[in-house]
């Protein structure tokens, strides 16, 4: 079994199948996901899904692409969704200087610091987007840390910046990229990452990894991505499926249904 720390199943793309997915993960040897919001409306949805199927968890938060939209209705919408114990994460959220169309740096920059500042609130680690803008994610991050951590999710930095991460209270995430024949950077990379600190993600229905690449990507997938990172860290394909599972649920607090129950906590695990 593996898990998917970051899917977008609220994603349209998904309109037409989502049940079927959301009710085979288990058949497809995906034991839970974290489906990540980004803006109002998929948050929103993400909250819901999570609330239908009890192996499917929910992140909330602003992308950079829609910083500007970030507000203070949005920040207690926030507030009230981290109330409910199936949302794992702030997220996601970081920086994209990708587009020009993208809303201004600051303003991204400002819509991320006020989601941390957040997440140290609410206890909630977050969940981190970084596109062309690798020293100011870090250079914030650094100075606006949850106690609670943050996932650099969709990870492709470089050796350099992976160093520099490393003394950072940070996991690293894996999505198709790594398996990309032209991504022999991102294979480095993670060859510097200790297996405790890796996690397996999609992104989908974007990255698929190989060899469904520029495919519709689901969940399932990341059993692909898993393959190549275990042939990267030379750890056998399930001890590594295992180790990342655990690291997840370690990270994001994802309690087993069994200790649960033994607590008297309502039924929510996997
Ligand atoms: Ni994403």
């Amino acid at each position: 079994m593996i898990v998917d720390v970051h899917a977008h199943l609220t994603d349209e793309q998904f309109d037409a199948d989502r049940s079927e997915i959301a009710e085979g993960l288990k058949q497809n040897g995906v034991k839970w996901i974290i489906t990540n919001g980004y803006d109002r409306k998929s948050c929103f949805l993400a909250v819901i899904l999570a609330g239908w199927y009890k192996n499917i968890y929910a992140a909330v938060g602003m992308h950079p692409e829609s910083a500007g939209d970030y507000d203070a209705v949005f920040e207690d919408n926030l507030k009230e969704y981290c109330a409910n114990e199936k949302v794992l994460a702030i997220g996601e959220i970081g920086l994209d200087y990708h587009y020009d169309t993208n809303p201004p740096r600051k303003t991204q920059r400002e819509t991320f610091v006020k989601q941390l500042i957040l997440a140290e609130k609410l206890d909630k680690p977050v969940i981190v987007h970084s596109r062309d803008a690798a020293q100011d994610t870090f250079d914030i991050l650094r100075d606006n840390m949850p106690s609670r951590g943050a996932v650099l999710h969709s990870f492709s930095q470089s050796e350099e910046m992976t160093k520099r991460y490393l003394e950072l209270n940070v996991m690293f995430s894996f999505s198709g990229v790594v398996t990309f024949k032209n991504a022999s950077n991102v294979k480095l990379s993670a060859g510097l990452i200790p297996p405790e600190r890796i996690l397996t993600e999609t992104d989908c229905p974007y990255m698929a990894p190989e060899p469904f690449r520029g495919k519709r990507c689901c969940p399932a997938y990341a059993a692909n991505t898993a393959a190549v990172l275990s042939e990267i860290k030379g750890i056998d394909y399930a001890e590594f499926c295992e180790l990342t599972v655990a690291n997840a649920e370690r990270f994001f607090k994802v309690i087993p249904k069994e200790e649960k129950k033994k607590k008297g906590g309502r039924f929510w695990g996997v």
